[in-house]
């Protein structure tokens, strides 16, 4: 495995061409976007695609979203590009907004885990970008991580977390937004949110209409929800949400386990009132998705057995980082 640093915002074209032709030859090599970094492989080639699912260690029923360079390049892997798909590709790519939309034959089955739909989307981050480009192929890329385990943030991350594993790290600095992209269904008539992200109901309402709610059947199969396993975005240490009117109780609870030779963590927002050894995470949700997993990361590596996480404001706008910490906490039930 190789890391090669470039510049995030006008990447060496050298280090592209050799990331473009391991890919190109059916390799794997892990890239920054916007969000999370990526490991891609060549969409269109299912041997390829399986060797992400192998270096994962991904479960075969959790399909991959696509990245294409363009809305013309999403448009050559559907069978059906609705008015709504048109409106959200205009507004937010690229950027972190993924579309799940009906797919053509030939996006292989391995990627859609044997679905009839594809997840894709145009990154921003302009390595992503040139790495489309040169290699003029679509990248199937889930995040760059062991499956389960905390999304990358940093070429670091995915080092730590698949060495070996890729064949190479195209190191971009790390990702601005910081958590996962928004995956929305646009399936049926109504615009349906699969995955929580930063773009949420209030820029995307506008647009499309009221959002559907998941899981309701409109006279049609319940749609599965694959890839939202319990287990996912985890740090190591064991994730404990709290309440921002418990943090006297939540920090002496830590103190005692710190004086009995526990390694505890704590996450809050900049204004608790928490005292002691705390990571402190700005109130401005951006700023905050930015800085999340990086922070986990952060403690996982100080050995942090146990982490306490105050909860973050309500509203829809905190929908996707709520999302992720929630489900950290529940994967240590
Ligand atoms: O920001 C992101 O989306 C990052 C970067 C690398 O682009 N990628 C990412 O991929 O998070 P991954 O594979 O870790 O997450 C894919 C998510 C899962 O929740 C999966 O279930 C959903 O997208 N997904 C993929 N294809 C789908 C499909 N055909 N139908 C429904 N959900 C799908
Ligand atoms: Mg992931």
């Amino acid at each position: 495995m190789r890391v090669v640093k470039v510049n995030p915002t006008n990447p060496e074209p050298s280090a592209i061409q050799e990331a473009a032709a391991i890919l190109l030859r059916g390799g794997l090599v892990a890239f920054p976007t916007e969000t999370v970094y990526g490991l891609g492989a060549n969409a269109l080639d299912a041997n390829a695609v399986a060797r992400i699912f192998a270096a994962k260690g991904r479960p075969s029923f959790n399909p991959l979203i696509v990245h294409v360079p363009d809305e013309a390049g999403a448009r050559a892997l559907v069978r059906e590009w609705p008015e709504h798909a048109s409106l959200l590709a205009e507004e937010f790519w690229p950027g972190p907004v993924t579309l799940v939309l009906y797919k053509r034959e030939i996006v292989p089955d391995i990627v859609t885990a044997g679905g009839d739909s594809v997840a894709l989307r145009v990154p921003s981050h302009p390595v992503a970008l040139a790495l489309l480009r040169v290699s003029a192929l679509p990248l199937a890329a889930p995040s760059a991580n062991r499956s389960t385990s905390l999304s990358p943030t940093t070429a670091r991350h995915v080092e730590q977390s698949l060495g070996d594993r890729v064949d190479l790290i195209v190191d971009g600095g790390p990702a601005e937004v910081g958590i996962e992209s928004t995956v929305i269904d646009l399936r049926g008539p109504q615009a349906i949110i699969l995955r929580p992200g930063v773009i949420g109901p209030r820029e995307l309402e506008p647009l499309v209409g009221p959002l559907g709610v998941r899981g309701e059947t409109r006279g049609e199969a319940p749609r599965p929800a694959p890839g939202m396993l319990e287990r996912h975005y985890a740090p190591r240490a064991t994730l404990v949400l709290f309440a921002c009117e418990d943090a006297a109780r939540v920090v002496a609870e830590a103190n005692a386990l710190t004086s009995r030779g526990r390694n505890v963590g704590m996450v809050v927002l900049d204004d608790s009132p928490a005292t002691g050894r705390v990571a402190r995470l700005p109130r401005d949700v951006n700023r905050y998705a930015q800085r999340l997993y990086t922070t986990l990361h952060e403690l996982d590596d100080a050995g942090c057995e146990v982490v306490y996480v105050e909860r973050v404001p309500e509203g829809s706008a905190w929908d996707g980082v709520r999302d992720r910490l929630e489900r950290a906490a529940k994967a240590q039930d």
